[in-house]
């Protein structure tokens, strides 16, 4: 399991941030924090999702993908090249022939798109992942895109019962191939300590920031906050 714990108050000191006095006490923002060793806090296998779907085979996405896959996850991906799939499923990952029957068949779906538009047509087009969302489900968006993309996308996957959590990365394919990503998380506290496991295995570090109150603080507008005001590097 990954390490969570609140940190605000704790923070000033831990990471030179000078500004947490900003937000209101109800905020709460959590950091999951794995060792360089992966040996350290290697997720036991009873803490991950029981199936993870993963939609974009790129640059990011297929070792991101095959990480999961080597550390024992039951992996279901999409991609729309379908010849990108094949590595994938050569490792043991099942297939999936839309972004709706991988979210339909699993408990945590994780999307690696190129930008906006391609993030929004497979999670809210025709046979987008949303159509495949539900109660217990959710949707851990790792592409690069700005607020309002994020926000229509969660408001999508939300409408489901779905939780969302919009988590893009630093890093490049080096790291993450060698699962040393570092993952900016906001979005629903409960899919993120689901996901941590699996952010753990795929990242060295990953942030929580979640807010009750999205309309003053929508995710990627903390998550622009954060990287500029806290984030040591
Ligand atoms: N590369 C990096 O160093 C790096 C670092 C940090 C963050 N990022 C971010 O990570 C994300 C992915 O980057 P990447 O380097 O992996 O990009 P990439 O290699 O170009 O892969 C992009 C993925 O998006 C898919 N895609 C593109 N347009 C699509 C559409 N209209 N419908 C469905 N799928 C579509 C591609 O499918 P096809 O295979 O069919 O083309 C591919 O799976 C981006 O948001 C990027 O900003 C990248």
């Amino acid at each position: 399991m990954a390490m969570c714990s609140t940190f605000y108050p704790r923070l000033s000191t831990h990471l030179n941030c000078k500004s947490f006095s900003l937000f209101p006490v109800k905020h709460r923002f959590f950091v999951s924090i794995k060792a360089f060793s992966s040996q350290t806090f290697a997720p036991k296998a009873d803490d991950l999702p029981a199936s993870i779907g993963f939609l974009g085979l790129g640059i990011m996405g297929n070792p991101m993908a095959q990480n999961l896959i080597k550390a024992g996850c039951d992996v279901t991906v999409w991609n729309r090249t379908k010849s990108k799939c094949e590595p994938l499923i050569s490792l043991g990952a099942k297939y999936k022939s839309s972004p709706e029957e991988v979210a339909a068949s699993c408990d945590v779906t994780f999307a690696m798109l190129a930008d906006p538009e391609s993030a929004v047509d497979v999670a809210c087009g025709k046979y987008g992942a949303s159509k495949g969302m539900g109660p217990g489900k959710g949707y851990v968006d790792v592409s690069t895109v700005d607020g309002e993309t994020s926000k229509l996308i969660c408001e999508h996957i939300r409408a489901t019962g779905a939780h969302f959590l919009e988590a893009p990365v630093s890093g490049s394919k080096k790291p993450a191939e060698d699962g040393q990503l570092i993952f900016l998380t906001a979005g629903d506290s409960v899919l993120y300590e689901k996901a941590a496991p699996l952010l753990d295995i795929m990242g060295k570090v990953s942030f929580c920031l979640f807010t009750e109150c999205d309309a003053i603080f929508p995710p990627s507008n903390i998550l622009a906050f954060i990287s500029v005001k806290i984030l040591p590097w």
